[in-house]
């Protein structure tokens, strides 16, 4: 029969596995629960008294609040909590490699690689090895021939894989009430016992019939399959923005109607500047890498359209308000309202609006750039990692960081909202427009304002999926 579990290790305590185990921790109070990672300052973070956690993610602090020092702690010995657990999670980065072969599109494993040996060379009982880094498909499968060649007499490991599928910003619900949880396993008996133990820690507060069970590649392949899907519907909806821009079409209102039929449903169908974060672009190239290894040139091609049209809409947007403002914009000053990847994160992996702010400065224009979350030291990291040769100087040269949005808006020529803040529907856009030098021009790259409204103020709006203003 399954084995009941006590105690979990969880290696790596970033964005995925902080706040996974933290929820594991706070709804199975009978289970001890171990998050370790080698970097010692986010270990501090994660027990700072003030709870200044190294991630911001609304609700997280909560929970963290509640558990820890309870049956939730944060720990730089990866060892001994390795030794005591039952069942590890090994939830580290596996960021695209940069280099060798597969650069630019493989995902880089040697983290994976080093935490399974790590594994190995420290359990001396039987543990669970869950996989839960976004992964290629047949990593657990190597994972496990690692487990298996360095294991000591009566000490077996079971490998499983259980993708994470929340979304930053949203993390804390997500966790709460996850669509699903996905566990793969071999279908041995061996590897079905070890599925449901896990299986029976998520029971404590998953229904039951939202926990599948499925094969260990099914398993990998599902995680990059939705990641890719849920991108492909975006790239979809924003290749229509351009035909609507083009005729005339109002790209909301296709969207709207597209959605209403139940077998393609109503969500994630919003236009926008183009995707990002740290997982879609990153697990399409992924399943590209997979599909040439696996000699299918047409799977890859396929799915490498997906990134590429987003490439495309990132493009087309920043060429759009060069064309609008009147095919120039060499020293004029361009205010840019967002810079995190979505609302309500601080994160800005692969942002689009990092393309935007490079697109203008090859432009020679000035940026005026204002985001409520993402620290300062953060902006200048990105701009300057997008253009390796200006030096960061030159660069602090063409860009200021606001304050606020109004701030921003102070003596530029046109604002481009590229994060879909809330807080910039509700600004007083008639005092940003007094600001502005004339004429005044929006560009809504996130659909997020009334564009009637903006007009009626004077501004000339350019929005995403809708023709351009006539201007008069
Ligand atoms: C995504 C998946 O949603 C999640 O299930 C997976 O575990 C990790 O990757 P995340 O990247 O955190 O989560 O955010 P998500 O809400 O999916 O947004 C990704 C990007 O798509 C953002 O830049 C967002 O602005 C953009 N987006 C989303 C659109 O442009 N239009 C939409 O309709 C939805
Ligand atoms: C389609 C649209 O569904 C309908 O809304 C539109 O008005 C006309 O075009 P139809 O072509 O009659 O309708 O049939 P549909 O059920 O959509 O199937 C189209 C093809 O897709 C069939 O060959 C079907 O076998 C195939 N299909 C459908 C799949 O291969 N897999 C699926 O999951 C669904
Ligand atoms: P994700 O978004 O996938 O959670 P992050 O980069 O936020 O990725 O977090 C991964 C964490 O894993 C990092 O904090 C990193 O220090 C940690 N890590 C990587 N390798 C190891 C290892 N061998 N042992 C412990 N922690 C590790």
């Amino acid at each position: 029969s399954p084995v009941k579990v006590t105690k979990i290790c969880c290696i790596g305590a970033g964005y995925v596995g902080g706040p996974t185990c933290s929820v594991i921790a706070l709804k199975c109070p009978h289970i001890r629960v171990t998050i370790v990672d080698l970097n010692q300052a986010r270990i501090d973070a994660w027990n700072s008294d003030d709870f200044n956690l190294p991630i911001y993610e609304p609700g997280l602090e909560d929970v963290v609040r509640q558990a820890r020092g309870r049956n939730l702690f944060f720990s730089t010995d990866v060892d001994k909590a390795i030794e005591e657990a039952d069942l590890i999670f090994v939830s580290v980065n596996t960021p695209t490699k940069k280099s060798g072969v597969g650069a630019g599109f493989a995902a880089d494993l040697n983290y994976v690689e080093l935490a399974t040996r790590r594994i190995a060379t420290i359990a001396r009982s039987n543990k669970i090895v869950v996989e839960k880094s976004t992964v290629p498909c047949r990593t657990a499968e190597s994972m496990r021939t690692i487990l298996e060649a360095n294991s000591k007499p009566n000490c077996r490991f079971d490998i499983l894989s259980n993708p994470e599928f929340l979304a930053e910003g949203t993390a804390m619900t997500d966790l709460f009430k996850p669509d699903r949880v996905l566990i793969g396993s071999l279908q041995t008996p061996e590897g079905i016992s070890a599925c449901q133990s896990l299986a029976q820690v998520y029971a404590n507060w998953v229904p039951k019939e939202c926990i599948l069970t499925v094969g260990l590649w099914s398993s990998e392949l599902s995680k990059l399959a939705a990641n890719a899907m849920l991108a492909q519907r975006i790239s979809s909806i924003n290749a229509l923005s351009a035909i609507c821009e083009a005729t005339g079409a109002n790209i909301d209102e296709v969207s709207n109607a597209v959605g209403y039929d139940t077998r393609i449903g109503p969500k994630f169908l919003k236009a926008s500047v183009g995707f990002g974060g740290s997982c879609f672009q990153k697990d399409i190239l992924n399943l590209v890498y997979l599909s040439e290894s696996l000699h299918l040139p047409e799977v890859a091609a396929y799915w490498r359209q997906v990134v590429d049209m987003n490439e495309y809409q990132k493009r087309r947007f920043s060429q759009r308000v060069v064309d609008t403002l009147f095919k120039t914009i060499t020293g004029k000053r361009i205010a840019v309202l967002g810079f995190a990847f979505k609302a309500d994160t601080g994160d800005t992996r692969e942002s689009a609006a990092i393309t935007l702010i490079k697109d203008f400065l090859s432009e020679r224009a000035f940026v005026n750039v204002y985001d409520p979350k993402v620290v300062h030291e953060q902006i200048w990291m990105d701009l300057q990692e997008a253009s390796p040769l200006v030096p960061l100087d030159n660069i602090k040269k063409q860009v200021t960081i606001s304050p606020s949005a109004f701030e921003a808006a102070q003596g530029a020529d046109a604002i481009v909202i590229a994060t879909e803040w809330k807080e910039f529907r509700d600004i007083d856009w008639e005092r940003l427009y007094k600001g502005m030098n004339k004429p005044a021009f929006v560009f809504d790259g996130r659909l997020l304002v009334d564009a009637e409204k903006l007009t009626k103020i004077g501004f000339k709006v350019t929005t995403i999926g809708r023709p351009s203003p006539l201007l008069t």
